[in-house]
């Protein structure tokens, strides 16, 4: 179980009471607070921005775990460094350059990750995971919660895993595994043992009546494995 993030993700929380859902999440023992940021443009939905997180930030020490589902990226990303993100991740199609913007969220002070679609090729690791903090991989299609995990994500979960084991090696650098997409309590354990050691979870969490016995429930799975 040591090791294991649990990152709720805001987007299915009840916006009317936001400050709310993320002080719950937090007292039932989240790791991180997974913020969605889609623009109608990259992926077909819209959700929140900037003000939005700058709003969170003095209600919550969670570190905030930004993930970009927007186009163009690097624009926005001094907007959340100073509204106070922790962890920025984009998807590398986003960008006209990776490096650059990998560059830029470092510059901002922030931690950086790198997000993969369930389609989008592994070789966007060759020479960037070296500068990676997170990977990010999609196991739904971007655009929505509540839907099904991808099963054909799992070995590439382990591929990625893989990769990583070899970079850190090398570096010495710690590189968190992020799984996002329908993550739950029957899959979570079968999820981290094919390499994931972060964990997002939307509907799961804020669509059950008790977040801390749903968060313990999700740690029990993973302490098994
Ligand atoms: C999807 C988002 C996910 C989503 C996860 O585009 O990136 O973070 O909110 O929600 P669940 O856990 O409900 O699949
Ligand atoms: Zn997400």
């Amino acid at each position: 179980m040591e090791g294991y993030r649990i990152a709720p993700s805001i987007l299915a929380a009840d916006f009317a009471r936001l400050g709310e859902e993320v002080a719950a999440v937090e007292a039932a023992g989240a790791d991180l607070l997974h913020f969605d940021v889609m623009d109608n443009h990259y992926v077909p939905n819209l959700s929140i921005g900037p003000l939005v997180c700058a709003s969170l930030r003095p209600r919550t020490k969670l570190p905030i775990d930004v993930h970009l589902m927007v186009k163009p990226v690097d624009r926005i990303i001094p907007e959340f460094a100073k509204a106070g993100a922790n962890l920025i991740s984009f998807h590398p199609e986003a960008s006209d350059h990776v490096d650059r913007t990998l560059a830029l969220i470092r510059e901002c002070g922030c931690r950086a990750g790198l997000a993969f679609n369930p389609a989008t090729p592994l070789s966007y690791l060759d020479h960037t995971l070296e500068r990676l903090d997170l990977v990010l991989l999609m196991s739904v299609n971007p655009g929505f919660g509540g839907q099904q995990f991808i099963p054909s994500m799992l070995p590439k979960i382990a591929e990625v895993r893989e990769r990583i084991k070899v970079a850190s090696r090398a570096t010495g650098r710690e590189v968190w595994l992020q799984v996002d997409g329908g993550v739950k309590a029957d899959n979570i354990a079968q999820i981290a043992k094919a390499g994931a050691d972060t964990f997002v979870a939307g509907s799961a969490i804020f669509g059950s009546r008790d977040y801390a016995a749903t968060l313990r429930d999700l740690r029990a799975r993973l302490a098994v494995v």
